[in-house]
């Protein structure tokens, strides 16, 4: 949400941050900006939309070797121009961008700001008035820096030029994330690591409420306080070949195909010695220990999270509850004598989550992220870590990483459960089968969302069981990215009162993979149809039945939302393919969710 990026080199500076901004488009586009030192100083070019409307903005001819710039994802004040970033101090001696939301503006702007005009309606505005403010008043820059830095509330990721200084780029974060990149006669800033893979594979992590002076030879970091820290920087797994598109023309439709190779990757990742599928023996222990599991996610990986309930309780008989995150940290249930908070989050730094997390280290309770960014704040900030190996996700709507969340939940139930109910080894790589057959279906699935979906102003997913969850998240979909008011129901719940909105072509789509449920959805199925629905069934090797939409091939009872999700995520594509959608960049969404 928000991306940043800064660069102090001997390079083209534009060329470099713009490139960077490309790759963090993924977090938001609705405006972007950068800011470079030339000989007159701070220049800025910025323009609301996309980064392709940006670069279309700069006068290239500019020469610099050192900028920042950022990617907007609008919380405080409409996407526009004006609130686009970077801004300026009065005085333009100051430029920033900044990632986060800054709780305490208003407050900050009428004790100290009183007589300076904002330029923007944004929170961010007042922290570089602030600095200018502390400037003027006779501190140096990075004074200024800290004095500022030590008034804010809130969550930030922040990188400043001083229009007086050509050579510093002063950064800082606290709860949003940020890293700094070395190199040899250069070093740079980005929100991740993805943005500048193109110059470098190191990075540093920075930690909450640290200060870091970065120029092209050096990276300093300090506490707020001042005391100089040394910290190694690691290098990235990561090459350009997994953040590019290659032939893909969307990096859904990439992330989609891969989910195959990642069940595989996730199974030789978490392959014992012995051969078997394992999690490390300390966070065993602390799934065997604890009395109850309390799984804390958003969105799709609150669905995997139901998924994997069923694991726990069904594989292990561990008790689950499983809440989305941005209700339980203000609405906590009691809770057990033992409990164990798993984090499920793709990202890693999802700020609902993560204000659970910091929660609950209060109350001194263990926790487990797992996710697909090492290093990421959850990951960092969690007891223990399981990693998706998802490789990086990019397409905002989630695919791949929903399935490994589930692989991996599979894993880690099979792990601690004492009589073990499937080969989960087996089971996975039959399901990775499974999906590639799905992939490789796309023709007709592609059928469907035509048949289905080109003029629907709604559509119903059914389901019972399993199936209910991956109905929810085959809804989430649709809804996403192709804006289609879509809801995944419990089969037999819709009588209750959703039914009185089916109407003649209300698109229905019916999941039927669970035996001990098959009978009753298909009742639901025959309510909805007898009512108008144009209902479609898709239904799993084994329960299906002659009439049936698509057969999906048969996978164990419990992995079938590995293999059921994946038409769902097709239809939602060609969907929002034939509807001019934008697939990879929907309207009003960012990736990466890193405000409450
Ligand atoms: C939907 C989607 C979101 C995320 C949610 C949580 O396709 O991607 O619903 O699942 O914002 O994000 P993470 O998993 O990064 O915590």
């Amino acid at each position: 949400m928000c991306g940043i990026v800064g660069y102090a080199g001997l390079n083209d500076a534009k060329d470099i941050l713009v490139k960077g901004l490309e790759k963090l488009e993924y977090r938001g586009y609705d405006s972007a900006g950068i800011a470079v030192h030339n000989n007159d100083g701070v220049t800025l070019f910025k323009e609301k939309g996309r980064i392709a409307d940006l670069r279309g903005a700069i006068d290239w001819h500019v020469e610099t070797t050192i900028g920042i710039g950022h990617t907007r994802w609008a919380t405080h004040g409409v996407p526009n121009r004006l609130n686009a970033h970077p801004h300026q101090s009065a005085t333009g001696r100051f430029t920033l961008v900044h990632n986060g939301v800054i709780e305490n503006y208003h407050l900050l702007q009428n004790t100290y700001l009183k007589g300076i005009e904002m330029q923007s309606d944004t929170d961010t505005e007042v922290i570089v008035q602030l600095i200018d403010l502390f400037v003027t008043e006779g501190l140096t820059t990075e004074q200024a820096f800290r004095k500022t830095l030590g008034l804010l509330h809130g969550s930030y990721a922040i990188a400043l030029l001083d229009a007086n200084d050509t050579t510093t780029i002063y950064v800082a974060k606290n709860k949003s994330p940020l890293l700094v990149g070395v190199g040899e006669g250069f070093n740079v800033v980005a929100s991740d690591a993805m943005a500048m893979l193109q110059v470098t594979d190191r990075y540093i992590e920075l930690h909450d409420k640290e200060v870091v002076i970065v120029t092209k030879e050096q990276v300093t970091i300090t506490t707020l306080e001042g005391t100089v820290l040394t910290r190694e920087p690691y290098t990235v797994a990561l090459d350009m070949s997994d953040i590019e598109k290659g032939a893909y023309p969307h990096y859904m439709l990439k992330e989609m195909d891969e989910q195959p190779s990642v069940i595989r990757k996730i199974s030789k990742a978490y392959e014992s010695e012995l051969g078997d599928l394992t999690i490390a023996p300390e966070i065993k222990q602390a799934l065997q220990q604890a009395d109850r599991l309390y799984i804390i996610a958003a969105g799709t990986s609150y669905h995997a999270g139901l998924v994997g309930k069923q694991y726990f309780e069904k594989m292990a008989q561990k008790p689950v509850e499983v809440h989305i995150s941005s209700e339980f940290g203000y609405n906590m249930p009691l809770l057990s004598q033992k409990p164990l908070f798993i984090f499920i989050t793709q990202s890693g730094e999802t700020a609902d989550s993560r204000q659970v997390l910091v929660k609950i280290k209060e109350l001194g309770y263990p926790s487990l992220t797992i996710t697909n960014v090492q290093g990421s704040t959850l990951s960092r900030e969690a007891d223990h870590t399981l990693l998706l190996h998802a490789g990086p996700e990019i397409a905002v709507a989630s695919t791949k990483a929903y399935v490994a969340q589930i692989a991996v939940l599979a894993i880690a139930a099979y792990a601690i459960a004492e009589d073990k109910v499937m080969d989960v080894k087996q089971e996975l790589a039959i399901a990775a089968n499974a999906i590639q057959v799905m992939v490789d279906a796309k023709a007709a699935i592609e059928e469907i969302a035509l048949a289905y979906l080109p003029i629907a102003r709604n559509a119903f997913f059914i389901g019972r069981n399993m199936d209910y969850y991956v109905a929810m998240e085959g809804a989430l979909k649709l809804k996403e990215i192709s804006y289609i008011q879509a809801e995944g129901f419990a089969g037999g719940e819709l009588k209750h009162g959703t039914i009185a909105l089916i109407e003649e072509g209300t698109p229905v789509f019916a999941l039927v993979t669970q035996e001990a449920v098959a009978l009753n959805i298909r009742g639901n199925v025959k309510e909805v149809a007898a009512r108008g629905a144009h209902a479609c069934i898709i239904a799993m090797e084994g329960v299906a039945e002659e009439g049936d939409h698509l057969v999906l091939p048969q996978v164990h009872e419990l992995l079938t939302p590995l293999v059921a999700v994946v038409p769902l995520q097709l239809i939602s594509y060609y969907a929002a393919l034939h509807r001019r959608c934008d697939v990879d960049k929907p309207r009003n969404l960012a990736k990466s969710v890193t405000v409450e």
